[in-house]
């Protein structure tokens, strides 16, 4: 059975009061009181069947999950804070009555589809490579790709941090100068088809992520954002044996 053991900084923001770094903030400030005790420790460990916490001497109340997709334009971090005073994607979003947190990362440089949402459980199934939920990227390279060089992104190549899994790659269309293909990817490394790209010694001009698992970016406007459907959001979760099957059809 699982434990109920988590630790304080955690449940703060479960919780969905704010992120994890606030809640480290507040629990310091001894804003957090654990069975009528203060705790100073963002790591101690509480009991969420039995321990009460108060928090500015009010009960913790859990929120309701909530699940979004944003249409993320280019230009904007998938962080909370940027110390520079950049755009972030939580400019976008205006109140949504709790603190979520972007399912994976998107480049400054990336649009597309990003999952934002205050289940971590969720959060943490999406971006687990273990269950193979696909994403889709359109690409513009810098240059022309040979058939021989999708070939090679199609069937894994060599990053600094190890081989890539096999991809769907196809080919949408070249112009005079430059190659649109589209990629499908089943784990979310950093920067991971910008990497792809300059392994072969070009570079990504455009990228969009267009789909996650079966969701689709459709007529969401870029910079908005919307509510997943219960059924979407179930769509998103294959069984882990079910995601291996799928990943398999990829090869
Ligand atoms: N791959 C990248 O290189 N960048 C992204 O933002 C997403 C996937």
């Amino acid at each position: 059975m699982k434990k109920p053991l988590k630790t304080l900084e955690r449940v703060l923001s479960k919780a969905g009061l704010g992120s994890r770094t606030e809640a480290r903030r507040w629990i310091s400030a001894g804003r957090v009181a654990v069975n009528r005790k203060v705790i100073l420790n963002p790591d101690h460990w509480v009991d969420m069947d039995r321990d009460k916490i108060l928090f500015d001497a009010k009960p913790l109340v859990r929120k309701e999950h909530v699940y979004l997709v944003l249409y993320k334009p280019k230009g904007y971090l998938t962080t909370y804070k940027d110390p520079e005073n950049r755009p972030t994607v939580y400019n976008l979003l205006g109140d949504v009555g709790t603190f979520v947190v972007p399912v994976g990362r998107l480049d400054l440089d990336t649009s597309g589809l990003l999952l934002l949402t205050n289940d971590t459980q969720f959060a943490e199934r999406i971006m687990n490579p273990d269950f193979h939920v696909a994403k889709r990227y359109l690409v513009k390279a810098s240059r022309l790709l040979t058939d021989e060089e999708l070939d090679r992104l199609r069937h894994g190549l060599e990053l600094e941090d190890g081989p890539t899994r096999p991809a769907l790659v196809e080919r949408l269309r070249d112009s005079e100068k430059y190659t649109h293909f589209e990629i499908t990817l089943t784990e979310g490394r950093n920067r991971q088809v910008r990497r792809m790209v300059e392994a072969l010694d070009a570079s990504v001009l455009k990228l969009v992520r267009v789909a996650i698992g079966p969701l689709r970016i459709g007529a969401l406007e870029v910079g908005k954002w919307r509510y997943l459907e219960p059924g979407e959001r179930a769509a998103l979760l294959p069984q882990r044996s079910l995601a291996r099957k799928a990943s398999t059809r990829l090869v």
